[in-house]
């Protein structure tokens, strides 16, 4: 898909269809006349007057589709209305929504006000290309498979340099590329998507200038994560911990990312319910996640080093699976004993954090699917943060408002980590059933990172949809990859 900068006045276009972006109660004659004075007055005036029959204010999500009758030429005008706010999170979701409603025309231009403003050109092309992900590979049905006819996108900014239109087009292609790869590792079946899958996904990048080194089994022993390792004794597929690193040779910082992995978690011996675990190839997000992040760096070359890990293995049940009451140790030599199989993501992760946390990065950022609790607590709008550093929270949120992902922030108070004390072993895995179960999940992290700054982000929610929603598809949505892509671009 080529995203081309139209410079043409709106009457000019000869597109099959123009989308034109309209902020809420903003008044539509002067607006139109204002984008292009050469609109013919009794047109502006028609569309003015559909506008209000159709009750057509510019409210996020309303739409209003007109012929044009040889007025302009373009064949079809549609209104995409943006809200209240005029922002990138408002483009972004426009332009996601007027892909999806223009499949069926070849040529499509759009103008979503985004007025010589780079970012917010970017959020546009990002919101398009977003908005065109598809999952098909298991569709037999030509109809099912057929992709959408748009050849490209003609995007209207008069005011943005040509430079400029192309640093946006180029992150956000590489953002929303690296977002839809992501997507497609989430959708592949559990008995597709192996940890071996994972790892080959991840060898990929090494093509494009990633360092990639894959620990299998034995590895992870010498290492004595047997934090990890206890998770994957259940699987009879091999568990990887895969290593990703980007160097740049002017960076003065080192940020580490990791990701938890389980290719599918039916909770293990402490088993979940037959609807608990339907959805449960997508507890590897957080490893898609941060598998594609390596992929954008490799494209957006920012001035930092990056260490991204993902620790990837299944929880299954068997003859050889970790038994409730087992004790295991970590990397950093603290022993856990496991009162619940299914709080299998802070095991793997445990592992993750001393493996990155010896590395001494300035910072690390994890990503898990690791609470149903933060899903009843926050529903899919919003991911939990929690950490250590406040700093480190606050601007990690702030690149997630910038890139349309929202953080709501749960506290560590001292107070939850009573609920971790074991009788046997240096901590238990599991807190109270229904008791800040997020938070308590955070505070074990916490037993594995050495005083380093650290960010976990709880994406349990905003990973999976069941419909879709503005740029965010149906299924798994790769939650975090925009977040990471913006954080390391302003490093
Ligand atoms: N992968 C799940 C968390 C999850 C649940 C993600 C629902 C997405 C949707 C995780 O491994 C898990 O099972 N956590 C347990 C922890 C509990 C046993 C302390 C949970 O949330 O119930
Ligand atoms: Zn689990
Ligand atoms: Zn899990």
């Amino acid at each position: 898909m080529e995203s081309i900068k139209e410079t043409r006045a709106l009457s000019q276009i000869d597109a099959d269809v123009l989308v034109v972006g309209i902020f809420q109660d903003e008044p539509l004659a002067e607006t139109l006349k204002q984008l292009d004075p050469g609109l013919p007055d009794d047109f502006v005036t028609k569309v003015v007057d559909e506008a209000k029959s159709e009750t057509f204010t510019g409210k996020s999500g309303q739409s209003l589709q007109m012929q044009t009758f040889n007025a302009l030429r373009c064949r079809k005008l549609v209104l995409r209305g943006m809200g209240k706010t005029n922002d990138s999170t408002a483009i972004r979701k426009a332009a996601a929504a007027a892909r999806r409603s223009s499949q069926n025309s070849e040529t499509v231009s759009v103008d979503l006000r985004t007025a010589g403003d780079g970012s917010k050109m970017q959020a546009a092309l990002e919101g398009w290309l977003l908005g065109g992900y598809k999952f098909t590979k298991y569709k037999t049905k030509d109809d099912d498979k057929k992709p959408s006819k748009t050849k490209s996108l003609h995007i209207v900014d008069r005011q943005l340099s040509d430079d400029q239109f192309k640093i946006s087009n180029e992150r956000a292609t590489a953002i929303a590329e690296a977002t839809n790869f992501a997507r497609d590792l989430i959708a592949e079946p559990a008995a597709y998507m192996t940890p071996t899958r994972l790892a080959e996904a991840a060898q990929s990048l090494a093509d494009s200038g990633i360092a990639v080194a894959i620990l299998e089994r034995e590895d992870a022993d010498k290492l004595g994560m047997g934090s990890f390792l206890g998770v994957a004794r259940g699987a009879v597929e091999p568990p990887k911990f895969i290593v990703m690193r980007y160097t740049h040779p002017a960076a003065n910082k080192t940020v580490a990312l990791a990701g938890k992995g389980i290719t599918f978690d039916s909770g293990g011996l402490s088993i979940k319910t037959a609807q608990g675990m339907e959805t449960m190839k997508y507890d590897m997000s957080g490893a898609a996640a941060v598998i594609a992040t390596m992929k954008a760096m490799s494209q957006l070359k920012p001035t930092v080093n990056v260490i991204g890990v993902a620790a990837a293995t299944e929880n299954m049940p068997s003859a050889t699976a970790m038994h409730p009451g087992d004790v295991l140790q970590a990397m950093n030599g603290k022993t856990i004993e496991v009162n619940n199989t299914d709080a299998e993501g802070r095991l793997v992760l445990a592992d993750a954090l001393c493996y990155l946390s010896k590395e001494k990065p300035d910072e690390i950022i994890d990503l898990a699917t690791l609470t149903g609790a933060v899903v009843t607590a926050l529903g899919r709008a919003a991911a939990g943060i929690m950490g250590n550093n406040e700093d480190l929270i606050s601007r990690l949120s702030r690149s997630g408002e910038a890139a349309g992902e929202r953080y709501w922030q749960l506290p560590m108070f001292d107070d939850y980590k009573e609920a971790l004390k074991s009788d046997i072993a240096d901590l238990k895995n599991a807190g109270a059933r229904g008791e800040a179960g997020t938070v308590a999940a955070a505070m074990f992290l916490q037993e594995f990172i050495d005083g380093c700054a650290w960010v976990h982000l709880d994406i349990a929610g905003p990973a999976w949809l069941d419909k879709e929603k503005d740029e965010q598809n149906k299924g798994g949505t790769a939650f975090g990859v925009r977040t990471l892509c913006y954080y390391l671009l302003e490093q």
